[in-house]
């Protein structure tokens, strides 16, 4: 008879570029390019041909969203007005590539606090909302830079590609296909986000997350059981990216705006809130948990609106800081890595027994629960 596998958390780890946006930086730049649009088209705006376009305002940025800075990989060209998008200098192929670089920054500092040499792991998954190239996969390159005789693959679940990862990683080590996996999520959602756009130039910004999903028979102590996972997605276009290989060939499609993120914040906002909050609900009746019970929640970093309302809705009161951490307000939008930040920097003081949840939504829709429980 095969043995009992228990997939658990035993390490996570969090790679921060060293360049951060604040709002006023961000809009400041932002207006600048306003200004220079405006003047460049005044004939055209004053005979009704051209929309004028509006200023943006910190006030209103961190009203609507709670954002007050962001860590991106190259400052300099995303806040120029002549540019307004990351300017990443393409490296030969016998370097290593910029995601799997951050991505391994990341990994081996989950390895380092499970006290796990690389060589023990089995598998990665470079499971993110955006992938430099098509093949050979990101998750080959970060397994053999991290020296690991395995498997590897990449996944891609937007907002929820992380959490996606830890059941899948979570599933091998129950199956008994793996004891060790790696799941990687390098985001570099700066290179995706439309700087120019007043709706949403503010929401992302860059980081690499690493979780290592283990047998509890190997895992170091503290760590965390994993009680549960449950996925969901169900399709909008309300968030949406058209760009891929087959629009290469138009050498003006990088720039078009539906070829960069797109969204209708309003409709998301309403449409996923109940989604998550009745995911979250049932999943918690299935484990026989009560919601209330919940010690923290780590919640995906989009809006802090959005997030108050989940909390209020699982726990039954309205959350403090200590429930429900907030990681967006530095780090912005970090698409998946958003929940791994906010667990990552705000899990050590809970005790054993205290149990959590780490929650993802976002494109698809997609939402991925995790419950975990603190074991001493
Ligand atoms: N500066 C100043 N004003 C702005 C602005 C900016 N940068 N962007 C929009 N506005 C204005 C709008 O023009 C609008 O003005 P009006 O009322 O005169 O028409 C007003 O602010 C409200 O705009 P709206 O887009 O309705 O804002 P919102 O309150 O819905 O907030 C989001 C926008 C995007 C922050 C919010 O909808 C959101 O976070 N939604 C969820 C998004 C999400 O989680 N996405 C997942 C991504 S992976």
């Amino acid at each position: 008879m095969q043995p009992d596998f228990h997939p658990v958390i035993s390490a996570t780890g969090l790679f921060t570029p060293t360049e951060s946006i604040s709002n006023a930086e961000l809009v400041g730049s932002f207006n600048a390019y306003v200004e220079r649009h405006n003047a460049a088209n005044a004939a055209a705006i004053a005979a009704g041909e051209v929309e004028a376009l509006q200023p943006s305002s910190v006030e209103f940025i961190e009203k609507a969203s709670g954002i007050k800075a962001r860590y991106v990989m190259s400052k300099e060209p995303v806040l120029d007005p002549a540019t307004m998008e990351p300017r990443i200098a393409e490296r030969d192929d016998d370097e290593m590539s910029i995601m799997a670089e951050i991505g391994i920054k990341a990994a081996r500092q989950a390895l380092d606090r499970a006290g796990r040499d690389a060589a023990d792991v089995d598998a990665v998954l470079c499971a993110a909302s955006n992938m430099q190239r098509p093949y050979p996969a990101m998750a080959i390159e970060i397994q053999q830079g991290l020296g690991i005789d395995g498997f590897a693959f990449d996944m891609n679940v937007a907002c929820s590609s992380a959490t996606f990862g830890i059941q899948t990683a979570a599933d091998y080590v129950r199956a008994g296909n793996a004891r060790s996996v790696l799941v990687v999520s390098p985001e570099i959602t700066s290179g995706h986000l439309n700087w120019r756009d007043r709706d949403s130039h503010f929401i992302f910004g860059d980081v690499a997350t690493a979780v290592l999903v283990e047998d509890s028979s190997i895992a170091p102590t503290p760590h965390w059981d994993i009680l549960g996972t449950k996925l969901k997605t169900v399709f909008s276009n309300n968030i949406r990216n058209n760009f891929g290989f087959l629009n290469r060939a138009d050498p003006g499609s990088r720039d078009t705006p539906d070829k960069l993120f797109v969204q209708e914040g309003r409709k998301v906002f309403k449409e996923v809130v109940p989604m998550v909050s009745a995911l979250i609900l049932e999943e918690a009746e299935r484990l026989r948990i009560d919601p209330a019970k919940l010690r923290r929640l780590w919640l995906h970093q989009a809006n802090a609106g959005m997030n108050r309302l989940i909390a209020q809705r699982v726990l039954g009161h309205e959350a403090d800081e200590d429930e429900s951490p907030t990681v967006l307000d530095t780090y912005g939008n970090t698409s998946s890595a958003g929940s791994i930040i906010a667990f990552h920097l705000n899990s050590d003081d809970l005790e054993a027994g205290d149990e959590g949840l780490i929650c993802s939504f976002g494109a698809g829709y997609s939402v991925g629960t995790v419950f975990v429980k603190r074991h001493a």
